[in-house]
């Protein structure tokens, strides 16, 4: 599998799918595509390399015709999706929430979740430490 990918391409690919008279990467905001608002990891949240965290997003606005079930979630530094966090899982089923394990990355406080379902999405900066021993 691929692990690099540049989230900006992904989301104009995606907004050419879904929209091709449209050249922008701009949000969609199309009734059967659904973008989840992350809720966890946020400003201000720290992960600890090693430790069980959860990536936690928004299910009130799931459409009533629902979604396609594939879930994915990636960690990007710098906008780019850099290591996957998830192998692919049912986004309605799992609820708003995705229990994962935080890799082994150089700290930084400048990381962010993307979270794809229909669309990506992707989660304001937060930060990453090492364990204290
Ligand atoms: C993650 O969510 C699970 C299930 O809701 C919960 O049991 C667990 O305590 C949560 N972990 C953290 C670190 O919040
Ligand atoms: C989804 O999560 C909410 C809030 O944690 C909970 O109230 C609800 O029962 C859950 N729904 C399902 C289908 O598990």
């Amino acid at each position: 599998m691929k692990l690099t990918i540049t989230t900006a391409l992904l989301a104009s690919a995606m907004a050419f799918f879904a929209s091709p008279n449209e050249v922008s990467a701009a949000p969609l905001s199309t009734l059967d595509v659904w973008d989840p608002t992350i809720t966890s990891p946020v400003t201000g949240t720290v992960w600890v390399i090693g430790t069980e965290v959860n990536v936690t997003w928004s299910t009130d606005n799931i459409p009533p015709d629902g979604v396609s079930n594939g879930g994915h979630i990636y960690l990007a530094k710098e906008e780019d999706a850099i290591i996957s966090l998830s192998s692919n899982f049912d986004l309605v089923a799992a609820n708003g929430s995705f229990t994962v394990t935080v890799p082994d990355v150089v700290p930084d406080n400048d990381y962010q979740i993307v979270l794809f379902g229909d669309s990506g999405n992707i989660g304001p900066s937060f930060t990453i430490v090492a364990p204290t021993s």
